[in-house]
């Protein structure tokens, strides 16, 4: 059996200044095991072997564990199913399809080439207040900090997130809340987070809105595309820390 033919639209912008432009490709029998990535692999090869400069995309794992790659698909972040881009496969589409290819789009994640954003910003919301302070030296005893299974849980759910940047490019607000809420979320369920708790809340979002990233108007979209599947009341809690913070700042 032959593979898929498709057009592809795909965003080419030479740097950060220069001005971009869709350019199509034609690709020709697609196996449907590929992965989105591959499959751009392949046609990259194909440019360098004609004199052409390739596409430029991140990607690392190819897992879905490091948050490296992350693409607008057809409108879509990381594209049709509820997964990373690198975990993508062709046989998501069909002969025939024509798909567009973007980079994220918000003003805190600027075009560095074609489809490389620089995601740095979310790097200084974590350095801002997205740690704990703890003790190096000899591991606790494991039973000597005790948390509940549900706090457990809950942490642990929303440390699944990978720092993709899915949920800023699919929010019409341009809004990192999501990824800051699972930041919260995560080290605000356990007792070594406690100590930082109001800073870290209140510097990540004072870092948030200097970046540039836009407001919550609880739309959604956000938790729709995270590949991770964290859910959207982690913004709730958000919400509460920041109240409750603010209040004792005074
Ligand atoms: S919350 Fe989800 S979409 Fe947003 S950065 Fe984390 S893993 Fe990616
Ligand atoms: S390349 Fe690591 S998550 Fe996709």
């Amino acid at each position: 059996m032959s593979g898929m033919n498709l057009t592809l639209k795909i965003w080419r912008q030479a740097g950060p200044d220069a001005s971009g432009e869709l350019v199509t490709y034609q690709m020709t029998d697609v196996s449907e095991d590929m992965s989105f990535l591959e499959m751009l692999d392949v046609l990259n090869e194909r440019l360098a072997a004609e004199g052409t400069e390739p596409i430029a995309f991140d990607s690392d794992c190819r897992e879905g564990i490091c948050g490296m790659c992350g693409l607008m698909i057809s409108g879509d972040a990381h594209g049709p199913e509820r997964t990373t881009t690198c975990q993508l496969h062709m046989r998501s589409f069909n002969d025939g399809d024509t798909i567009t290819v973007e980079p994220w789009r918000a003003d805190a994640f600027p075009v560095v080439r074609d489809l490389v954003v620089d995601r740095t910003a979310f790097d200084r919301i974590i350095q801002s207040g997205g740690f704990i302070s703890v003790n190096t030296g000899a591991a606790p005893e494991a039973h000597s900090v005790p948390v509940p299974k549900p706090d457990a849980d809950r942490a642990f759910d929303a440390a699944k997130c990978i720092g993709c940047g899915a949920c800023v490019a699919a929010c019409p607000n341009a809004s990192g809340m999501l990824f800051m809420g699972a930041k919260v979320t995560h080290l605000g369920e356990v007792p070594q987070g406690q100590p930082e708790r109001p800073a870290r809340v209140l510097a990540m979002v004072d870092q948030h809105d200097l970046e540039g990233f836009g407001g919550c108007t609880n739309i959604g979209e956000c938790a729709g595309a995270c590949p991770k599947e964290i859910p959207l009341d982690v913004i709730s809690q958000l919400n509460k820390d920041l109240r409750s913070a603010a209040f004792h700042r005074g």
